[in-house]
């Protein structure tokens, strides 16, 4: 297949990026840049992503970032194959802003656009970074999702479980406000643990060994709340024992879609982690362990790739386009939008 250059643009959370990147499917592509503005300061104070602070900041950021990625790509707007946006899912307004830019240099450079699904951009990521073959199993973490995902093919999903309260992200984001962390949690509770004893808080994980594969994390938040309600504990050991619930609640659950996916697609090789939970080494390992018990191999994106970033989002741009998947410019922008049927 011919290698395609194509920018990606995402804004649906407090990411600004811009990314150029050229390649064919099924990967790995080559990054020619991979420009991002993290919000996080802005945010910080709040102790989370406020929306609307999220979508001036894109507002404000988008055009110098655009600008940085093409400079560094070396790659003018008429060499490019197509735009491409994360046209969804994600906080509207900041989903609005990288879609209605995209929209307006696709009719300026007169260049094909693609609306590209969030979701579907951190699933194809292991595609970009290692040249995974369809169809594998997909678990996705991030702040925002939980899901076990069949990748069967572009657009092709099947979802086998999904959290039913809290993303793993968000577990661990609340947990390290509780402990007082800051914001953004994950890294932070990760380092925390490392120096604890995960064995010397009992805390529930939810779920386990149940019928299907969907998570649950809310009651491992609220377990962690009543025990800093009680007393003084210790903040590095309830880091450990946190991050070693959700592991075991990661496992328990990845194996249980691993056997559901074996029924549909008996050939399936690859376990791919992706979202920005993947960037937890601990839990890395874990999954690694679990995936080599269970004769697969694990992909995980290097950690930019797996936390949002534009380079993702053009790389499932090359791939809708090398299937003739383009998008009108009347395309929406949607807050919600999921992978199942998309
Ligand atoms: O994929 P992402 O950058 O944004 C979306 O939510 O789409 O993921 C961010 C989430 C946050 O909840 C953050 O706390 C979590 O990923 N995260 C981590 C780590 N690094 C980021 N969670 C656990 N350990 C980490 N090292
Ligand atoms: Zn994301």
């Amino acid at each position: 297949m011919r290698a395609l250059t194509v920018l990606g643009i995402e804004t649906s959370c407090d990411e600004t990026a811009a990314a150029v990147v050229r390649g064919a499917a099924p990967g790995p592509g080559e990054i020619l840049s991979n420009a991002i503005f993290s919000q996080i300061e802005a945010h910080a104070p709040y102790g989370g992503v406020v929306p609307e602070i999220a979508a001036r900041a894109h507002v404000e950021l988008l055009d110098g970032i655009l600008a940085r990625a093409l400079s560094e790509a070396g790659v003018g707007l008429g060499e490019l194959d197509a735009i491409a946006a994360t046209a969804g899912p994600g906080l509207i307004g900041g989903v609005m802003v990288g879609l209605m830019s995209a929209k307006a240099l696709a009719l300026a450079a007169e260049k094909p656009l693609i609306a590209v699904n969030h979701l579907e951009a951190h699933g194809l990521s292991a595609r970009l970074s290692e040249g995974v073959a369809f169809p594998f199993l997909l678990l996705l973490a991030s702040g925002g999702h939980c899901q076990l995902l069949g990748v069967e093919d572009v657009g092709r999903f099947k979802l086998y479980g999904t959290t039913i309260d809290d993303a793993a992200g968000e577990a661990f984001d609340k947990t390290a406000k509780l402990l007082g962390l800051g914001y953004p949690g994950g890294p932070k509770l990760e380092a925390l643990a490392k120096t604890g004893n995960p064995r010397r808080y009992a805390l529930p994980r939810p779920l386990l060994g149940r019928e299907g594969a969907d998570f649950s994390f809310s009651g491992l938040k609220t377990a962690v709340r009543q025990l800093t309600l009680e007393g003084a504990v210790d903040a590095a050991d309830l880091a450990a024992s946190f991050q070693a619930a959700v592991i075991d609640i990661l496992i328990d659950r990845a194996r249980a879609a691993m056997a559901l996916m074996r029924r549909d697609e008996p050939e399936v090789r690859h376990f791919v982690v992706a979202g920005g939970v993947a960037a937890n080494a601990a839990i890395r390992s874990a999954l690694g362990a679990l995936a080599a018990a269970e004769g697969l191999a694990l992909k995980v994106p290097p950690p930019a790739l797996c936390t949002d970033n534009a380079a993702m989002v053009a790389w499932a741009g090359i791939e809708r386009a090398a299937l003739g998947l383009f998008d009108a410019l009347d395309a929406p922008a949607r807050a919600r939008w999921p992978l199942e049927g998309a």
